[in-house]
């Protein structure tokens, strides 16, 4: 009947999996749209704490079918490790439960390691990327020359077009960084085999995602990444190289525009980023040393230590514009409990120059991060609150602070906020219904 599509609105890590998990009992296909196993989402639940990289979050309900989307990039080696993880506690990954698109492009060894040389030789500038590719096959996919998971129908053929590309990965790895090679026929064996066990998850994914809106029945759309590291609209160059945004989910999976009900963006109660690149309301005190702590915002995929700062608001709006946020999921409120004094930032300042709220949904950044970098958040303080929420599962029952913390996000977002985590287990949340 309806496609869903939840998005990251910050720098990534918001808590999409747990999100896409507390919302997939509704769904009857959940299916991840963009990025690769640079991508981390974590679901607690069930007695599991999943650490999902390419398998989709709704993977623990039976009751729906997990595509991994056409706008996904695959590495076959983390994909069927994943699965054998799954599989060694219980859950479902067989191939009427899992699928993958055809279309969906595969990453080879020396995608990340043309990805790791890139990084280095960049030296001062790196990007701080997680390494997994993702640069070098989004590249090859732009150029044509990728071999796709429907490759893998014929593995002998699918091997070639692998030591193909590893051979040339080569020539560019040796001649511009003067690096070791891999061995392409090591590289074949390994992915014929690879294919063997992935063809009998081969499905024409758009199709499948056309049927079963067209039966009626509802397409769960799960993002990776977070808006701002949106390759069109996020802090370019300091950005991933797939369509992160709502957008990304039609392109990424195949249908129109017409099917989209709603559009939750995944909100975390205050901003981390993990990489370089600008980062306005940062904290680099003990107050950002707190929140890490407390939130333990260290890498899902990379175990690298996040960046922390302020929840900022100029972003969410962004986010809200360039996405159509219908709501907003609000994650970690739990995070902020026993700070003192919490700020906001609702505007950015440069030269006596205001970027207001009321000023469209504007966020400085198509003129580059030199441009954006000229800018200076400002805050709002508000209260904070000392309680323990974690056991709270009504919005009413918060403390009066928390609550005003989640009415300012809704006033100066102009979007409802409709979910509010409190812990990372799928119990611990407040989930609001459309009266309240
Ligand atoms: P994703 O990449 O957007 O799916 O997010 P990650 O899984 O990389 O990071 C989110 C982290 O926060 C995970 O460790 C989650 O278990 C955790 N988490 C999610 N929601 C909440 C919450 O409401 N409170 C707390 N304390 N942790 C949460
Ligand atoms: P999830 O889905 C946070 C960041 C990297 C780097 C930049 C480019 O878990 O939210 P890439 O490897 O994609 O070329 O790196 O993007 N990045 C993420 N940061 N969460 C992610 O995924 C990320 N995926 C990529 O840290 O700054
Ligand atoms: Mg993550």
């Amino acid at each position: 009947m309806s496609a869903i599509i939840v998005v990251g609105a910050q720098w990534g890590d918001e808590g999409k999996g747990r999100v896409v998990d507390g919302l997939a009992r509704e769904a009857q296909l959940v299916a991840r749209f963009n990025g690769g196993d640079n991508a981390g989402h974590t679901v607690v639940a069930e007695g599991h704490t999943l650490k999902l990289h390419l398998v989709p979050s709704g993977i623990l309900y039976q009751t729906a079918t997990c595509l991994i989307g056409a706008g996904v990039v695959v590495n076959p080696e983390q994909l069927t490790a994943e699965m054998d993880e799954l599989a060694a506690i219980g859950v479902d990954v067989g191939p009427a439960h899992l699928k993958l698109s055809a279309a969906a492009h595969i990453i080879l060894p020396t995608h990340r390691a043309l990805d790791g040389a890139r990084e280095e030789a960049r030296g001062q500038t790196a990007l701080g990327t997680t390494k997994r590719g993702i640069g070098p096959v989004y590249a090859d996919k732009a150029a044509r020359v990728n071999p796709r998971a429907g490759d893998m129908i014929n593995p002998e053929q699918f091997a070639e077009q692998v030591a193909d590309r590893v051979r040339a990965h080569n020539r560019r790895l040796k001649e511009q960084y003067g690096l070791e090679t891999l061995s392409p026929q090591q590289a074949a064996a390994r992915y014929c085999e690879y294919a063997r066990r992935l063809a009998p998850h081969l499905v024409d994914g758009s199709a499948l995602v056309g049927e079963t809106l067209a039966a009626g029945r509802t397409v769960l759309c799960e993002g990776a990444q977070g808006m701002l590291l949106d390759l069109d609209h996020g802090t370019y160059p300091y950005v991933t190289s797939s369509s992160v945004t709502s957008g990304g989910a039609l392109t990424g999976l195949g249908f129109g525009p017409q099917h989209v009900s709603r559009v939750v963006g995944v909100v975390k109660a205050y901003t981390t980023r993990v990489g370089t690149g600008p980062f306005l309301t940062e904290l680099l005190d003990e107050t950002g040393e707190q929140i890490r702590e407390a939130g333990n915002e260290y890498g899902t995929t990379t175990g690298r230590p996040r960046r922390c700062g302020w929840l900022d608001l100029v972003i969410l709006r962004y986010a809200a514009r360039i996405n159509g946020l219908d709501e907003l999921a609000l994650t970690k409120l739990d995070v902020l409990s026993g700070l003192e004094r919490l700020k906001v930032a609702v505007a950015y300042e440069r030269d006596g120059e205001r970027v207001q709220p009321s000023v469209a949904k504007y966020f400085p950044a198509e003129f580059g991060v030199e441009a954006l970098a000229e800018w200076k958040p400002v805050y709002e303080e508000l209260p904070g609150w000392a309680e323990d929420i974690t056991g709270v599962r009504a919005r009413a029952d918060l403390p009066a602070a928390a609550q005003e913390y989640v009415a300012r996000i809704e006033e100066l977002v102009d979007a409802p906020v409709t979910f509010i985590g409190v812990g990372p287990e799928r119990e611990q949340a407040i989930r609001m219904t459309n009266d309240q």
